[in-house]
């Protein structure tokens, strides 16, 4: 018999329903306790999502034993803090997308996790998506020849008064951007150079950025933004093939690979325009399907006495959190008025 495991969920927005949905379907995930500040808003996500128990402070979420796994999904800001504080309780820790708010707090968690020795990951749900998972196989496998080029753009209008201070890690490059860097790590390798151009508002905040990665033997351009709805796509040119996901990248319901004659000719064979999406479910549940893949995988380390996950390891956390500051600090920053002294 598998012994269930224990979660603990700390705060109560939009993407911890999400993914308390998704924990509701993966067997043996036992919903154990919520965090939230506000008493009311904890027993009423617990009623709402089967958990056993409202806890109105994050410490007494933590220093429950039967909580295994804590997932955090709290401000960007307080991922930091309430990872310390789960991993100092003994707990495995999923914290939510960006990591942290800072490259310099990511290697403080990623310390304390491996002197504590207990598992930690990013929640990185896409790259548990399943549209995912098979282009990276298919990359991998070499189906589409060596990658030259990729672009992605990740980017929502938000109204000004959502994205806080610099310090509160609500910016372009790390609200959405980090989807972008954390994919193009995981599907062409690390980055060798970063260049960007960011733009940004008056608080300081970043905006929208264009950034350049160079990977060695290929490049990827990434667009973001909190201020422009952009197209959200993926396009990568390699070899023998352009795949695309046309759109919702980071929530992809489709892969469509357009493949090129193996001579190399640039030649598009009128009927090659073949959607993978055939082969993939399309429906909603499998919109969420990152989330039971990130949870499975937790459970999976957890059970195994794994400190890390081989699909989200910590050091491609670091690596992109390092991208993400050089990109932020780079030389090439211009202010929202470049006409301005
Ligand atoms: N993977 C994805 O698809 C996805 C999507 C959206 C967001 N995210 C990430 O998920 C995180 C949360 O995003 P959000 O937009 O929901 O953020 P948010 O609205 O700023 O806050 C989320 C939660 O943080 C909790 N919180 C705030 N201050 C707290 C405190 N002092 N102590 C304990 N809890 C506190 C709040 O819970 P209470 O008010 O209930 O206390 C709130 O529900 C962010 O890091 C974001 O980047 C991921």
């Amino acid at each position: 018999v598998t012994q269930p495991v224990g979660w603990g969920v700390i705060g109560t927005g939009a993407v911890a329903v999400d993914f308390a949905r998704a924990l509701a379907t993966v067997p043996d995930a036992r919903r154990v306790a919520v965090a939230s500040r506000r008493p009311e808003r904890a027993q009423r996500f617990a009623a709402d999502h089967e958990f056993d128990g409202a806890r109105d402070d994050v410490s007494t979420l933590l220093a429950d034993p039967a909580v295994d796994v804590v997932y955090i999904a709290s401000s960007t800001s307080l991922h930091h803090e309430h990872a310390l504080a789960a991993l100092a309780a003994g707990k495995a820790v999923i914290c939510e997308k960006p990591f942290t708010a800072s490259a310099g707090q990511a290697a403080e968690v990623v310390a304390a996790a491996r002197a504590a020795g207990r598992f930690c990951m990013e929640g990185m749900w896409l790259r548990f998506n399943s549209v995912v998972v098979e282009l990276k196989r298919q990359l991998d496998a070499g189906a589409l020849g060596a990658v030259s080029t990729a672009s992605i753009s990740v980017g929502y209008a938000k109204s000004a008064d959502t994205r806080g201070l610099p310090a509160d890690g609500r910016g372009a490059m790390r609200t959405y951007g980090c989807y972008a860097f954390s994919l193009a790590v995981h599907l062409f390798g690390p980055v060798q150079s970063v260049s960007a151009v960011v733009r940004r508002d008056a608080a300081g905040v970043d905006t929208s950025a264009a950034v350049l990665l160079d990977h060695g033997s290929s490049t990827t351009t990434i667009d973001t933004s909190v201020s422009t709805q952009l197209g959200n796509r993926l396009e990568i040119c390699a070899a023998q093939a352009v795949a695309s996901i046309p759109r919702s990248v980071i929530d992809p319901q489709q892969l469509v690979v357009r493949r090129f004659p193996r001579n190399g000719r640039r030649q598009v064979l009128a009927d090659a325009f073949a959607p993978l999406a055939a082969r993939l479910p399309a429906s909603k549940a499998n919109a969420r399907s990152g989330f039971r893949g990130e949870i499975a995988e937790a459970m999976h380390c957890v059970r195994g006495g794994l400190t890390e996950s081989g699909v989200m390891p910590l050091d491609e956390t670091l690596h992109v959190q390092r991208l993400m500051e050089e990109a932020l600090s780079g030389r090439a920053d211009i202010g929202d008025n470049p006409g301005a002294s």
